[in-house]
């Protein structure tokens, strides 16, 4: 059976050519002129997805989409492009906001329009049936070989792009507990829950985990590090592998993010994880860095390929090219990353992560590029064994 989707524009050309492109395609497709008129279609049809101009006559696109996911209840969820005629940032992080799944800036090319319904009803389709779906419980932790490189960018865009381009269940877990930066880069608030409120229960299960984290725009949710440094030494070296295991059992993705520290709390961490991704610059402190990282991993007797290596802004001039610090260090490197100050930064002051407002972007599609690696790759044995 086709799949229905509703037009929502109230320009009669779009309608027309919205309809056009695809019915070629194979999809049954209804419209509607205004939001109201929307609504009603939406909640007699219930099509596959909706998409749904912003700019609207009685309610607007943002109305639309928030009164569809008010509707909703939690209990269902139609995917809902939004289409817009602006660029700003701004409009699209509202868009998203109000409930929407993916947005594009018209005018937008139909083979464009073709991919992203494809790659939405892919990622939602599944779902019907996945009562009884074995959550993947994979461990994987980002360590920075010095701060500044990058750690927390490539855990949190690899944690979105894990959930919106492959439809994964991810966790991800601020393990910088004392300066943990995930609330100001996501825009939270101080008030939000964190592992703290994890600790201090009388016992810990997933059950009350799933209470504390805070569920983000993007659709992942988030493990907070504790509002205060002081409130940090809460957590205890036990109490890591104890969470992390609760949230495997829970997620297809748990993601890590912590500081090149090698204290007792994050050598638990990295004992637990399937994979660790060293998160590191091609400059010489964190070639050093990573030397002796590498030579105390090493004596730790795990297994080679559980270390790979991510050299971020890869292309930045720093006079160390890529095969030099492969030779300083005797192995390859297993991901690069390119230099892109610009989409790093603006997504950091905006508190939206690139992989959110701007996944097509290049940085967006280097960060998809190696998720997509990691999600074919096969789980470590230990990582299955240790269930
Ligand atoms: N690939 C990249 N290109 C350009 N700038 C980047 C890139 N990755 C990260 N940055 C920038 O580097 C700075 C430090 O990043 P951050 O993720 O906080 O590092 P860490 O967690 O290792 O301390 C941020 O300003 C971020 O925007
Ligand atoms: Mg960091």
């Amino acid at each position: 059976m086709a799949a229905k989707i509703l037009v929502v524009d109230d320009d009669p050309n779009v309608q027309r050519l919205l309809q056009y492109t695809l019915k070629q395609e194979g999809y049954d497709v209804i419209a509607a002129a205004d939001g109201a008129e929307g609504l009603r279609l939406w909640a007699q049809e219930t099509p596959a997805l909706v998409l749904l101009d912003v700019m609207l006559p009685k309610l607007d696109g943002y109305q639309v989409a928030t009164k569809i996911r008010q509707d909703e209840g939690g209990e269902s969820h139609v995917p809902i492009i939004m289409l817009t005629a602006e660029r700003e940032v701004e409009q699209k992080v509202r868009g998203l906001r109000a409930g929407a799944d993916d947005y594009l800036i018209k005018p937008f090319h139909p083979a464009e329009l073709m991919a992203r319904i494809k790659s939405l009803l892919a990622r939602f389709a599944p779902h019907d049936n996945l009562v009884g779906h074995q959550p993947m419980g994979r461990l994987l932790v980002f360590y920075g070989a010095k701060g500044g490189v990058g750690t927390t960018t490539m855990a949190i865009n690899g944690a979105i792009a894990l959930h919106r381009e492959l439809g994964r269940k991810v966790c991800l877990v601020d393990g910088n507990l004392q300066f943990g930066d995930h609330r100001v880069f996501l825009d939270l608030g101080l008030d939000k829950k964190s592992i703290v409120d994890v600790v201090t229960a009388p016992a810990i299960d997933i059950d009350l985990i799933k209470q504390v984290v805070v569920k983000h725009d993007s659709g992942i949710d988030l493990l907070l590090a504790p509002p205060s440094p002081e409130t940090a030494e809460l957590v205890t070296t036990e109490h890591m592998p104890h969470i992390l295991e609760e949230l495997r059992s829970a997620y297809d993705y748990v993601l890590v993010d912590i500081d090149k520290r090698l204290d007792d709390i994050n050598l638990g961490v990295i004992e637990a994880a399937e994979t660790v991704f060293v998160v590191m610059t091609a400059d010489l402190s964190c070639l050093k860095n990573v030397r002796l990282v590498l030579e105390t991993i090493g004596h730790l007797g795990y297994a080679k390929d559980k270390v790979k290596m991510i050299l971020n802004r890869s292309n930045a001039f720093t006079g160390i090219n890529v095969k030099n610090a492969e030779g300083a260090l005797k192995r390859t490197i297993d991901f690069q990353v390119i230099n892109e100050y610009r989409g790093a930064i603006s997504s950091l002051n905006s508190g939206s992560p690139f992989m959110f407002t701007k996944a097509d972007q290049p940085l967006g599609r280097a960060v998809l590029d190696f998720v997509r690696v990691v999600d074919k790759s096969e789980p470590a044995p230990k990582a299955v064994l240790a269930r």
